[in-house]
């Protein structure tokens, strides 16, 4: 099995409502939201073969290169949860790249399953109860039949 291998079109699209959606939920939701918790419980390796970021780096960036950044002051704890060794290496690595991150991002790489590691047993919540939070949960991904023009077409805040 490779690590990584050529995006296609329906991932394209898929991130480019990801990246739309998440621009718009950091920034409402850590109004009133001490804690951010973002889930991709299918992270794949961070990158594709093009060069193209994988979903956890695109999750990363819509914090980092959002343009109301410093407005948003949640702790925002990222859970990547991929089962496949060499692409958690992968994602690793493309996490390193990204430099060092400001204080409130945490981020916990998983070497695991989503079904173990997570709905089983959601870790982000244990113990921490008590604080606000909400959750964003990227789970197995859709398969669409449509071109990515299709897809973005049919939702129009991310056209
Ligand atoms: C479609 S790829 C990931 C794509 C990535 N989310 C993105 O959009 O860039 C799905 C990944 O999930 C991993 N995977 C499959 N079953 C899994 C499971 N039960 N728990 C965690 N990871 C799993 C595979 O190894 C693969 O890397």
């Amino acid at each position: 099995m490779e690590t990584v291998w050529p995006i296609e079109g329906h991932t394209k699209a898929k991130h480019r409502i990801l990246r739309g959606y998440l621009d718009a939920w950091l920034p409402i939701m850590s109004q009133h939201n001490g804690r951010l918790v973002y889930v991709d419980g299918f992270a794949g390796p961070g990158i594709y073969a093009g060069g193209e970021p994988g979903s956890p780096i695109i999750a990363l960036k819509a914090f980092l290169e959002h343009k109301y950044r410093e407005r948003i002051a949640s702790e925002l704890v990222y859970v990547f949860i991929e089962e496949n060794k060499e692409r958690v290496e992968s994602l690793r690595e493309e996490v390193r790249k990204l430099g060092e991150l400001p204080p409130n991002v945490k981020i916990e790489i998983d070497f695991g399953t989503y079904e173990g590691d997570f709905r089983s047993d959601p870790r982000p919540t244990r113990g921490r109860r008590q604080e606000p939070r909400a959750y964003f949960c990227l789970r197995r991904s859709i398969r669409i039949r449509a071109s990515e023009h299709e897809v973005v077409r049919a939702i129009p805040s991310v056209q």
